[in-house]
Parts: C-alpha cells; sequence; structure tokens
C-alpha cells in the first residue's frame, strides 16, 4: 500500500534503532500479503505483527517491506543493512523473507532517490525537509 507520505504527523516516535527513530503503531502492510514473506513467518512460528517505519528523512516502512532486497546494493553510499543480518547489504543476503532493509546510516543519504525506485512495494520515502523533523523529535 506504500508508505504513508505523512507518516511524520500521522505516526509517533516509539523508539530508537540504530541511530534512527522507530516511527509507530504500524499498519497491516504489504509485507502481510506477500507469500514469501508469509511463508517464512509461518516457518519459524511467528505471526505478522505491525513493526512501524524505521528512519524519518530515510524511511522505511517495516509493514510494506517484503524483503526485496533491491534498495540496498542500489544506494550509492550503504545507507542500509539488512536488519536481521547485520553487516550485509546484498540484494539477497536477507536471512529471509521476514528480513527488512533498515536506514543504519541516515546521515549519510545524498538523496540520489535510487532506493525509492527500486523498492517493488513503494516502502521507502526519502525528504530532506524531513532532516528538521528528525532534529526535533523525542521520544
Ligand atoms: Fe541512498 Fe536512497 Fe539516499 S539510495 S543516497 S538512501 S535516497
Ligand atoms: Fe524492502 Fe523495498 Fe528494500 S521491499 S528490501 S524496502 S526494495
Ligand atoms: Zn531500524
Amino acid at each position: 500500500m506504500a508508505i504513508d507520505q505523512d507518516f511524520f504527523k500521522n505516526l509517533k516516535a516509539v523508539a530508537e534503532h540504530n541511530d534512527h527513530f522507530v516511527w509507530g503503531p504500524g499498519k497491516e502492510g504489504d509485507a502481510a500479503k506477500d507469500e514469501n514473506v508469509k511463508a517464512d513467518y509461518e516457518a519459524k512460528g511467528e505471526k505478522i505483527e505491525p513493526l512501524g517505519i524505521h528512519g524519518t528523512f530515510v524511511a522505511v516502512d517495516y509493514d510494506d517491506c517484503i524483503a526485496d532486497g533491491a534498495c540496498l546494493p542500489a544506494c550509492p553510499v550503504a545507507v542500509f543493512e539488512w536488519d536481521k543480518n547485520t553487516g550485509l547489504s546484498g540484494q539477497d543476503q536477507r536471512q529471509d523473507y521476514t528480513d527488512k532493509s533498515d536506514p543504519i546510516r541516515e546521515s549519510d543519504c545524498i538523496w540520489c532517490m535510487a532506493c525509492v525506485t527500486v523498492c517493488p512495494t513503494e516502502a521507502i520515502k526519502v525528504d530532506e525537509s524531513l532532516v528538521a523533523v528528525h532534529k526535533t523529535t523525542q521520544l
């Protein structure tokens, strides 16, 4: 269903993770409907729960991320790593389809928009004007 373009108004910062904010509550997004994602949650014996959005000016909606992986190698400055396979950023280096692309180096973004363009579920919003929101957000 794509990331909410106004998530920073509609959601609240609920946590910090790898130097970025997490915005919640989450939603039932594209991940909950994706066959690969559903199969891998089931294989782990875990339920799909709303996860929210990681990052503010480079924001990944975890509930829409289906672990496609195209965004990770697309970024020229390596903003993203796999959430569960820490340190890895190859398209197919996800732990499994329950994994998510985490914007661990959010502040390195050079606004090229490659990640936004390649994501099949439109799970990523990048907006330089939201640096100001990041700076004034408090938990
Ligand atoms: Fe990388 Fe996306 Fe920024 S590809 S440079 S995080 S716009
Ligand atoms: Fe996820 Fe889209 Fe990247 S589905 S792994 S945010 S390309
Ligand atoms: Zn994160």
